[in-house]
């Protein structure tokens, strides 16, 4: 339970906002990739913090993240035409490139000047793990960038999925860092059901918690069906501040890895980027991810990447489905989650809430964005930033372990632990 204040402290991300601010000094992902894929291609409309923004490819192949609202009389630049190195605005005809330089202005001829002078916002661009990364905070601060592992993978090797909540961040990565949840709402069809149903079918786990440099990690600690009394099953997820999660890596290294990043739309709507990368060197196929999880863009999502299940359709629950075995009677994880979290309104009110033992990791995750923005306001190094942090190797494990193993030996911490154990066979 948090109060009002430090609730709307913690969700808040638009306009001068604390956390929003804060979370600028961040790289954040603006697209897919494969959204810009090709040169002069339709440019992607997307909006982060509330900031309204194009992300485009011009003739050369660059990439540009640039201010959605033309400088002239702030028409759309996302409906402009992309051609000849610029992105032309489609009402009177002005053109900036990638660096938000006008290069042309044909309404005022022999204008240089005041074409000179004109300027289009224009933010730093990396194209990484599908994706195409920018940095919103005041020019000259972007950190070094989070080279994650997955992102060195040929790209055989990583499926990408987007979809947008109609929640805030908070709410979404508070789902994401649930371990509980996943035995009920999930049971049956999370990608490695099967094999964590066999190693345990302890409802309850054990939380505990701990603080990184980057963030915290949790351990949700469960009895194994196998030897209970001397062993015991550690699944441990990652929190990087400020919104991105690691899920543990799947038992069966034929099972894929997964991690999630939740970007603030405004504060009331997150686009979800998802990877699902190999473990073992084999192909992930994409579109087979995206028709599993029933993220499929015109099937079950719209232009805008938001799903056509909303509350007003009732997500689409099919209660023939749940009479019939189905817990939910709603397909795919992905859209379980965001049922129940859509469910609980925009922004969930944190003062009526009820949390228990099981809630220690959201509980933690709020603590630590609450710290994160109260360094960044105290003008101190913000939390994950350091330029020192390898952040290739950033992982997480889920492992039977002995029973008095310290559970922090499971997984490697960039540095901070290193695997004192192998994974079981
Ligand atoms: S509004 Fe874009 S050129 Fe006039
Ligand atoms: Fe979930």
């Amino acid at each position: 339970m948090l109060t009002a204040e430090e609730n709307t402290l913690l969700t808040k991300v638009t306009g001068n906002a604390p956390m929003g601010q804060m979370m600028r000094r961040y790289w954040v992902p603006a697209a897919l990739a494969e959204e810009v894929a090709e040169r002069d291609c339709t440019p992607v409309r997307t909006q982060i913090f509330g900031d309204r923004l194009v992300v485009f490819r011009d003739s050369e192949g660059k990439l540009g993240v640039v201010d959605e609202r033309c400088p002239h009389r702030l028409a759309s630049l996302a409906l402009g035409r992309n051609e000849e190195g610029g992105l032309r605005c489609i009402y009177h005809g002005w053109k900036f490139n990638t660096a938000g330089a006008c290069v042309d202005m044909p309404t005022e001829p022999g204008s240089f000047g005041f074409r000179d002078r004109m300027k289009l916002a224009s933010y730093p661009v990396r194209e990484a793990g599908g994706m195409v990364w920018t940095y919103l905070g005041p020019a000259g601060t972007e950190p070094k960038f989070p080279e994650y592992d997955w992102m060195k993978l040929p790209r055989d090797q990583y499926a990408t999925v987007k979809v947008g909540e109609r929640v805030n961040y908070a709410q979404a990565i508070e789902g994401a860092i649930d371990s509980s949840h996943s035995w009920f709402l999930h049971q049956g069809i999370i990608w490695d059901w099967k094999k964590r149903a066999e190693t345990s079918m302890d409802t309850s786990p054990k939380m505990e918690c701990e603080d990184t440099s980057y963030g915290f990690r949790y351990a949700a600690i469960r009895r194994p069906t196998t030897n209970p009394d001397t062993e015991k099953y550690v699944r441990v997820t990652i929190f990087l501040v400020p919104f991105t999660a690691f899920i543990p890596r799947p038992l069966e290294k034929s099972q894929n890895c997964h991690i999630q990043v939740f970007v603030p739309v405004d504060n009331e709507r997150t686009i979800f980027y998802g990877v699902f990368f190999s473990q073992d060197g084999s192909p992930v196929d994409e579109t087979e991810t995206r028709r599993k999880h029933h993220l499929v863009p015109g099937v079950d999502l719209d232009r805008n990447w938001y799903r056509f299940a909303t509350e007003e359709n009732w997500f689409n629950q099919d209660r023939e489905a749940m009479k019939n075995g189905s817990y939910t009677g709603i397909n795919g994880f992905s859209n379980q989650d965001m049922a129940c979290q859509e469910s609980m309104g925009p922004i969930v009110d944190r003062t009526q809430e009820h949390l228990g033992t099981s809630d220690i990791a959201i509980i933690r995750m709020r603590k630590r964005m609450l710290e994160a923005v109260g360094l960044f306001q105290a003008g101190k190094p913000l939390i994950g930033l350091d330029p020192n942090l390898p952040y290739d190797k950033i992982r997480t494990e889920q492992l039977i372990i002995p029973i008095d193993q310290p559970w922090q030996t499971v997984g490697n911490y960039a540095g901070e632990y290193t695997p004192k154990v192998a994974t079981p066979a």
